[in-house]
């Protein structure tokens, strides 16, 4: 028998990413008996601030910083063993107890040809733009991927006889017939990418290295949809972390300038195998103001000195490419339109203190088309370059609210813009984080 309470939460990012799901997360992984990711790879990237130590977690779930909780990285998550392992590294050095770390035997590996893969077509993509000025959305421009070779992996996943799995790594007869055939079909098709036609990637190379990745990485190889099982049988929580966030959910995203998985909370089951009736709460994370990393969309952009500002305040570099966000007002249009895919029970706004400062704050509550005005999200990256955004403007506030504990302590024109928000998409504003250390948020009751 399987359990079947909802004994499931779920963190997932409302917007483009970076909205701080990595601190939500750390902040509530205490409360779970594991934490598991279900998408993406190393193009997250979760910044978590602990006594003023900061974490950059990537492949690893943020509630290794938990100790006792498990750290589950679940099928859906395609993996760079290299990668993986340093990250490891690093948090031991720093003293982190990595023991409860678990990687599903059926994820996906990133291999070497799928990187090369990756930065060549986005060279090739942007070569091919003629009119620089559509480069950020145009018919045919570069998605800005984090070329850490995502979309090629996830792209062998499903065309089945060409993907490796973590299990593979750990059966070398295996994995070195895969490579050979594999290996072959990989250098004509980059040969056909590369400007130089040199490309070679060499199975017996490539096969030596993984196996002995994977022999580091056997001790923590394990069936994760049954671990979570019986986890969940003997009355365990399980908490799942999403990375990316649904605005580039390959189906529901802004398509094609998303990322390569389900990165809305609709990829849960898919990459965990826990089926949908286990999860009850799902907390959709926000920023007060919208950013965007790489290409694509984005209706209320900014690109003026408030813009700037915002950046500067926000920090907004990535935390995996270091690349400057784009940075724009709150788009409720976007918003609702997220909480609607990913099914958010709740809200939690972040990043609430970087406004502070701005006299005015402007939020998007429809978008001016060509064929007349709309209140509906268009969930094509190409249609959505003509909204022009229909903004609400607010009064700003001034008062630095980093130390605000409780929502009476925030300011009024705070209190107000918070309160626009849950009116506007209709879902309840749980929890307000008002800086990145665990403490600086806000628990309403
Ligand atoms: P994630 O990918 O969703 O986990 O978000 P990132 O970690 O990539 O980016 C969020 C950034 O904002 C990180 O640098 C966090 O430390 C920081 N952060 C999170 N919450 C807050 C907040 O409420 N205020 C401020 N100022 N920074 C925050
Ligand atoms: P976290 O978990 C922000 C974006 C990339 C690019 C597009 C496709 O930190 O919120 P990919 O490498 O996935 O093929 O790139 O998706 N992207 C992210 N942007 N935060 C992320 O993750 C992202 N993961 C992917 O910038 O535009
Ligand atoms: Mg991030």
């Amino acid at each position: 028998m399987t359990a079947s309470t909802a004994n499931a939460s779920a963190v997932v990012g409302l917007q483009w990413g970076d909205e701080g799901k990595g601190k939500l997360v750390d902040l509530l992984a205490p409360q779970f008996d594991a934490v598991v990711r279900y998408n993406g790879g190393a193009n997250a990237g979760h910044s978590v601030v602990v006594g003023g130590e900061r974490y950059a977690l990537h492949l690893i779930p943020s509630g290794i910083l938990s100790p006792g909780v498990y750290a589950i990285v679940g099928n859906g998550v395609v993996v760079d063993p290299a990668r993986l392992l340093e990250e490891m590294k690093i948090l031991s050095d720093r003293g982190v107890d990595v023991s409860k770390l678990v990687i599903s035997d059926r994820a996906h590996v990133v291999m070497p040809y799928h990187k090369e893969e990756d930065a060549l077509r986005e060279e090739l993509l942007s070569s091919s733009v003629s009119d620089q000025t559509s480069a950020s959305c145009g018919v045919i421009a570069a998605i800005g991927t984090t070329k850490r070779g995502i979309g090629p992996a996830y792209a062998d996943k499903v065309q089945r006889a060409t993907a490796i799995r973590i299990g593979d790594l750990l059966c070398p007869a295996v994995l070195r017939e895969k490579l050979t055939m594999i290996c072959s079909m990989k250098n004509a098709v980059l040969n056909a990418l590369r400007p130089d036609g040199q490309a070679s990637f060499d199975p017996d190379g490539i096969a030596d290295e993984m196996i002995a990745l994977g022999e580091q990485l056997r001790p923590m190889v394990k069936d994760t949809a049954y671990l979570l099982d019986d986890i969940r049988k003997a009355g365990g929580t399980i908490l799942f972390e999403g990375a990316n966030a649904t605005m580039l959910d390959v189906d529901h995203g802004t398509f094609p300038y998303v990322t390569s998985s389900n990165s809305s909370a609709l990829g849960m089951g898919p990459g965990t195998g826990v089926p949908p009736q286990a999860i009850g709460r799902i907390i959709g994370v926000v920023k007060a103001y919208s950013t965007r990393v790489g290409g694509g969309p984005m209706p209320t952009e900014l690109f003026d000195g408030v813009g700037d500002e915002i950046r500067t305040r926000g920090r907004e570099f990535g935390t995996t490419t270091g690349r400057p966000r784009r940075v724009g007002w709150l788009d409720l249009v976007a918003l609702k339109y997220a909480a609607m895919i990913s099914g958010a029970t709740e809200l939690c706004i972040t990043l609430l203190d970087v406004l502070s400062g701005e006299d005015e704050l402007k939020l998007a509550v429809a978008y001016d088309m060509p064929d007349g005005r709309r209140d509906r999200f268009i969930a094509d990256g190409h249609a959505l370059v003509d909204a022009k955004p229909v903004y609400e403007t607010m009064a700003g506030f001034s008062q630095e609210i980093t130390g605000a504990r409780t929502f009476d302590e925030l300011p009024d024109e705070a209190k107000a813009y918070i309160q626009r928000i849950e009116a506007f998409v209709g879902v309840p504003v749980g929890m307000i984080s008002v800086g990145p250390d665990r403490e600086q948020t806000i628990v309403r009751a």
